[in-house]
């Protein structure tokens, strides 16, 4: 039987009207919690389970807080991350669990592709870093290169400023499988999504 994603994930903070508000005011979101739709990461917890999901790198941790809430969850064989820490220049503390592999700098670097060929295959790439779409396309192209089952992206309906390069990266996608995991964001008492994961594989 599945587990209660939704039960399993209530001690976490996610995207909330709070976090909208400093959002709004300072352009950036300067709280240390998962910037993602609670809703869109349930049905990415039953995605995880339904496919099995072993191994999983994140590209774009902020302070760790999704990586951290997922390994908890699945206790995944093989858990990696890539940031170039931002969140600590806005004073934010970043945590990964312990055993974490991880490379701190950027995902556009000869020396994150040598790291990523130490990690071999890798069921699930989350890629949530830089959001213009060159940068999008480039992550894509850079990291389907190596082995892998799914490539996932943040922001695929990228209505919030300056998340419009990964819809439109999205959007232009034509090869492959893709899946969409968009909810309303219920925490935003919307009715709809400003953020959604699409899943990819070839
Ligand atoms: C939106 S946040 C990630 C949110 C996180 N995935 C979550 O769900 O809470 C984007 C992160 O990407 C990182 N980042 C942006 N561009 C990057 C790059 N080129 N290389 C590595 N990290 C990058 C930033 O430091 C920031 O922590």
């Amino acid at each position: 039987m599945s587990l209660d994603y939704r039960k399993a994930l209530a001690g976490e903070r996610f995207w909330d009207r709070e976090v909208e508000a400093v959002f709004r005011e300072r352009g950036e979101p300067v709280v240390d919690c998962i910037l993602q739709n609670r809703e869109e990461v349930i049905a990415l917890c039953e995605f995880i389970e339904r496919e099995r999901i072993r191994s999983y790198l994140e590209i774009g941790i902020w302070t760790g807080r999704l990586l951290s809430a997922l390994h908890r969850i699945f206790r995944f064989d093989l858990v990696a991350a890539c940031d170039h820490r931002w969140a600590e220049t806005l004073g934010l503390p970043i945590r990964v669990p312990p055993g974490t592999r991880t490379f701190w700098s950027d995902s556009d670097s000869p020396e994150y592709r040598r790291w990523r060929e130490t990690l071999g295959h890798v069921d699930l790439v989350f890629i949530d870093a830089n959001h213009a779409r060159f940068a999008v396309e480039r992550d894509f192209e850079m990291n389907r290169a190596y082995p892998h089952r799914f490539l996932a992206f943040h922001d695929i309906r990228g209505t919030r400023p300056g998340t419009g390069g990964v819809r439109r990266f999205w959007n232009a996608l034509r090869r492959g499988h893709k899946l969409e995991i968009v909810r309303p964001h219920h925490e935003l008492g919307l009715d709809h999504t400003t953020m959604g994961i699409g899943i990819w594989r070839e």
